[in-house]
C-alpha cells in the first residue's frame, strides 16, 4: 500500500512519519479562501488527493523542505536521506496526477556547499514522472564589473571555510510532462542592450528578449527578520511571478502551492489574478500566509 507524507501534531517536532495510512489521517483542520485562492492548514499529499482533480492544476510553484536542518517551528527538517527521498516519491507523484498534460512544475530546490547532491537526488525521482524542461538559476547575489567597478547587488549568507565559494544561488528546475510546453518568454523579458538589434530584427520589435536561465532575484533588504520575514526559508513573490508568467497568463486556470510556508506563491497567483490553492502543515505559517493575503488584498482595494 502506498504511505503517505508526514502527519504533523501542532505544537510538536513533527518528523515525517511514512506509517501512517490515508484511511487514519483526519482531513481538514484550517481553510482560508479570499478571491480564488484556497489555503488548506493539511499535509499537502492528502490535500491534493481530497481536493484536487486529474490534471486540474496548471502551474505549480513550490520550494519543499531541503532537508539541510532549516529550523523550521514544527517540520523536522533533519530526516535521512532515505526517509526524505521516500517522502518524495509520494509528493512528486501526487503533484504529477494533478497537473495538466500541458501544465509547468517550477520545482526551488538547493543543497549546500557541503551537502550538494539533494537537489540531483530529487531529480532522479522526478525523472519518472517529468521531463526536464529548463534549468533555471535564481540568483541571489552577484558582483558585476562595469567600466572597470565592481558593483555587488542582493544578499547571501556568507560561507565560513577554505573549500567552499559562497552560495548564491539555488535551482529552479521547470518540469514538464514531455519537455514541449510552450512558454511565454518575453512576458519576463529584457531590453535588448544593443538598440540596433531593435532595428534589424523582426522579433526584437518590441525591445525584449528572452532574458534566459539566470534570473536575478535579491531578496529585499529588511529590518526585523521575526516581523517582515517570519519563515526560515521563503522565496521571493516574485520569483513565483515569474514563473506564472513565463508558463503563460492565457494557460493557466490555476495555480498550485503544496508547500505554501507564508503565501508567497498564493500572493503572486492573487496578484496575477490566477486562482490558486495551497497547503501547509504549520499552524503559525499558514496564519501568516492569511494575513499576508488580506493586507495585500487591503492594499490593492
Ligand atoms: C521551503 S518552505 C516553503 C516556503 C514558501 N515558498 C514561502 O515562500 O513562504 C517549505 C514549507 O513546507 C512546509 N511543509 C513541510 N511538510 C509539509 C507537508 N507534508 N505538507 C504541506 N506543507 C509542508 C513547511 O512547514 C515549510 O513551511
Amino acid at each position: 500500500m502506498e504511505r503517505l507524507s508526514p502527519a504533523r501534531v501542532q505544537g510538536k517536532i513533527c518528523k515525517p512519519n511514512l506509517e501512517l495510512f490515508p484511511e487514519k489521517r483526519t482531513s481538514v483542520r484550517g481553510k482560508f479562501t479570499q478571491n480564488n485562492i484556497s489555503l488548506y492548514l493539511q499535509d499537502c499529499v492528502q490535500g491534493m488527493k481530497g481536493r484536487i482533480k486529474d490534471k486540474e492544476i496548471d502551474v505549480v510553484v513550490t520550494s519543499p523542505p531541503y532537508n539541510l536542518g532549516i529550523n523550521y517551528s514544527q517540520y523536522d527538517d533533519r530526516i535521512s536521506r532515505k526517509e526524505y527521498l521516500d517522502w518524495a516519491k509520494v509528493w512528486v507523484k501526487e503533484v504529477a496526477r494533478v497537473l495538466s498534460d500541458d501544465g509547468s512544475f517550477f520545482l526551488n530546490i538547493s543543497g549546500k556547499p557541503s551537502d550538494p547532491w539533494g537537489p540531483f537526488e530529487v531529480l532522479s525521482i522526478i525523472r519518472n514522472y517529468f521531463c526536464l524542461q529548463n534549468t533555471i538559476h535564481w540568483i541571489k547575489a552577484i558582483s558585476i564589473k562595469k567600466n572597470g567597478d565592481f558593483d555587488s547587488f542582493g544578499h547571501y549568507k556568507p560561507v565560513n571555510s577554505d573549500r567552499f565559494l559562497n552560495d548564491c544561488h539555488e535551482y529552479i528546475f521547470h518540469l514538464t510532462k514531455e519537455c514541449n510546453v510552450k512558454l511565454d518568454r518575453t512576458a519576463i523579458g529584457v531590453p535588448y542592450q544593443d538598440k540596433s538589434n531593435v532595428k534589424r530584427w523582426k522579433i526584437a520589435k518590441n525591445d525584449v528578449r528572452c532574458r534566459g536561465n539566470t534570473w536575478f532575484i535579491p531578496y529585499k533588504t529588511i529590518q526585523s527578520s521575526a516581523k517582515e520575514r517570519p519563515h526560515p526559508a521563503t522565496f521571493p513573490v516574485e520569483l513565483a511571478e515569474m514563473c506564472i508568467k513565463v508558463h503563460g497568463l492565457k494557460n493557466t486556470k490555476k495555480a498550485m502551492d503544496p508547500f505554501l510556508g507564508i503565501g508567497n506563491a498564493a500572493l503572486a497567483a492573487m496578484k496575477l489574478n490566477i486562482p490558486f490553492v495551497g497547503f501547509e502543515i504549520d499552524k503559525e505559517y499558514f496564519e501568516i500566509s492569511h494575513r499576508n493575503i488580506e493586507k495585500a488584498n487591503a492594499e490593492v482595494s
